[in-house]
């Protein structure tokens, strides 16, 4: 059997210590893991692309077979370019399931040779969620733990 290439996509607006859990996971269990990190998002990100890279780039070091990417367009295309024969994602709570489980079938359907896995991330980051993150932030709630401590740095400066 060949290696295994995963991609593990998403928004990472910004990382957060539930995604480098699932990324430490993957990471176990593919041979190469690819964290491809949306470029052309609907909504305004609040890190622009290049700091979302850098903080991905600057947390994930340590594992030697997962590196950082960005894409553009649909992920199924950028699946196929990379030759990964999986769609990494993360599954939190039964509420995330609906909006997986259409994302998946979509890809499915754009790309029959790629498959979505889904893994949980560990019990302790269930309720955590970037969008959750940058209100706290903005608010001036503690992240401690949450996420990593340059991602608390930058948010920090961000809002003072
Ligand atoms: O973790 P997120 O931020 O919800 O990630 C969403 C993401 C990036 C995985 C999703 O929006 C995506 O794949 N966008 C690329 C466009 C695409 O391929 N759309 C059709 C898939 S259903």
């Amino acid at each position: 059997m060949k290696p295994v290439i995963a991609v593990y996509p998403g928004s990472f607006d910004p990382v957060t210590n539930g995604h480098l859990d699932l990324i430490e996971r993957g990471s176990k269990i593919f041979h190469r893991l690819i964290v491809a990190v949306l470029q052309n998002q609907e909504k305004e990100p609040m890190f622009n692309l290049n700091e979302r890279l850098d903080m991905l780039r600057e947390t994930t070091r340590a594992w030697q077979n997962v590196e950082v990417d960005a894409f553009n367009g649909l992920l199924a295309d950028f699946a196929r370019e990379k030759d990964a024969r999986v769609i990494l994602r993360g599954i939190r709570a039964v509420s995330d399931y609906e909006y997986e489980l259409q994302m998946a079938l979509m890809n499915r359907k754009l790309e029959p040779q790629v498959e979505t896995v889904f893994m949980l991330p560990a019990e302790a980051y269930s309720f955590l969620s970037s969008r959750l993150v940058r209100e706290v932030a903005r608010l001036g709630g503690t992240l401690r733990g949450l996420v990593p401590p340059a991602v608390e740095e930058r948010l920090r400066k961000k809002f003072g």
